[in-house]
């Protein structure tokens, strides 16, 4: 191995082309290297690679192996960078990821992937989640200002409730993107301490509050909705329902606004910019729905919805509910996206029971790399990488309908690495024909 260094003058290790890295290695690698490098020197983006905590460790090699199948059969080359983090890595290193991390996701990086953040008993000393420097100090400190989360049940994927395999919803009438607010809102001092950490700052400590007529002790979390926050979010919003082909039921696009704007002040200004906002896409239908109906709707008439938007809290909980429509959370992938930056992550979390089984389904963490291409592509004009991130949807199409090799999660027993390469392959096939 040879030794080379960033612009952060911080070691690398460089591999040779598109070899996929042990992952014992990367553990190893933690305690004393920012990042270790994959792919050639010819390399037009750099993603760094944050595999975290537990099965986002296997679903990361996954996602390697889908970037390194595009760069075998196209002009397109990554040069992926490892960088050790997460709750296990602080236990193990007392750091949530090394120093510099952050500014060369920030600096140095195209596109970010993150497997999973979480393991158990791995707390700060603030009693935060270890590993909050990378998941939320990346939303925060890189203004990632909408969680992007599609919704889209594909053909043989069965619905699993009751312990069984039933068909519940149909494919077809389940495609619709979920946007959630992710700078502030509830999350927003957790949000802003863990942008602290990653960026060395004084930690923000929300002002004193009291409450007249509760005594005792009380804890709570200020809930901040901005009209720039809200604005740019919902802008965002419509520009996707722009380039999508409306609600399944009757191909109108269609962006919802899902707040509670019955009860909270915050809902109330987030409902008024989405009305002032929507003025400027006339062409586009919009709808409003209070968050505890739209759980019902979400349910019963999810064909009815397109494009979705909504604030932070309720975003993170409606948006898991919508993963049962697709059928699970081994389906959901994400996008964590600013003006700027990007980072990419399936939504499962490190489930740490099933970790080091190479079990889970590698789906989630596969329509990530799609959606960081397809995000790459349309941010730097390149059209064929949005082509290159629909193959992909349509390798996952392909073999999720064949129906012969599916994790646990899907009633199968093949292995997380085994659908990997089986949608690499098929991915394979079409990037030669391309
Ligand atoms: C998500 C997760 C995170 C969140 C956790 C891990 C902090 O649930 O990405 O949806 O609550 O945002
Ligand atoms: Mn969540």
């Amino acid at each position: 191995m040879e030794y080379c260094s960033t612009a952060l003058l911080l070691p690398i290790i460089k591999g040779s082309s598109g070899q996929i890295p042990p992952l014992s290695a990367n553990i190893q690698w933690a305690r004393v290297h920012v990042g270790a490098t994959y792919g050639t020197a010819m390399s037009d983006h750099r993603i760094a690679i944050l595999p975290g905590d537990g099965t986002g460790r296997e679903v990361a090699v996954e996602a390697m192996r889908i970037l390194d199948t595009v760069q075998a059969h196209t002009n397109h080359g990554f040069e992926q960078v490892m960088i050790p983090c997460g709750g296990q890595h602080y236990k193990e290193t007392g750091e949530e990821w090394a120093e510099g991390s952050f500014e060369f996701c920030r600096d140095e990086a195209d596109a970010i992937y993150l497997g999973a953040i979480g393991h158990p008993g791995s707390r700060l000393p603030n009693g935060d989640l270890a590993g909050g420097s990378v998941i939320l100090g990346m939303r925060s400190g890189l203004d990632l200002y909408a969680n992007v989360r599609p919704i889209k049940l594909y053909e043989g994927v069965p619905h699993k409730v009751h312990g069984k395999f039933t068909q519940i919803w149909e494919p077809g009438l389940v495609d619709m993107t979920v946007l959630r607010e992710n700078t502030e809102g509830l999350y927003h001092s957790l949000l802003r301490r863990s942008a602290d950490r990653a960026l060395g700052r004084e930690e923000y400590i929300p002002p004193e509050m009291t409450f007249p007529g509760l005594d005792g002790e009380v804890a709570y979390d200020p809930r901040p909705i901005s009209v720039n926050g809200t604005e740019r979010l919902v802008r965002m919003g419509f520009e996707i329902a722009q380039s999508r082909n409306g609600a399944p039921v009757d191909g109108i696009s269609r962006v919802s606004c899902i707040d509670k704007s019955n009860v909270t002040r915050g809902c109330q200004l987030f409902r008024r910019v989405f009305d002032n906002v929507a003025t400027s896409y006339p062409g586009i239908e919009t709808d409003h729905g209070y968050i505890d109906a739209f759980m019902q709707w979400l349910t019963r008439t999810p064909e009815y919805y397109d494009v979705v938007v909504s604030s932070n809290m309720f975003g993170d909980i409606a948006t898991d509910l919508g993963a049962v429509l697709q059928g699970g959370m081994g389906m959901a992938a994400s996008g964590n996206i600013g003006d700027k930056h990007a980072f990419f992550e399936p939504v499962h979390g490190s489930a740490p029971k099933h970790a080091g089984q190479n079990k889970v389904n590698p789906i989630a963490s596969i329509n990530s790399i799609q959606m960081m291409l397809d995000w790459l592509g349309r941010k730097n004009g390149e059209e064929e990488l949005v082509q290159i991130s629909k193959l992909i949807d349509e390798s996952v199409a392909d073999h999720l309908r064949d129906g012969k090799s599916l994790t646990y999660d899907l009633g199968g027993s093949a292995t997380c690495s085994g659908v990997g390469e089986s949608i690499a392959n098929r991915l394979s096939s079409r990037l030669s024909e391309l």
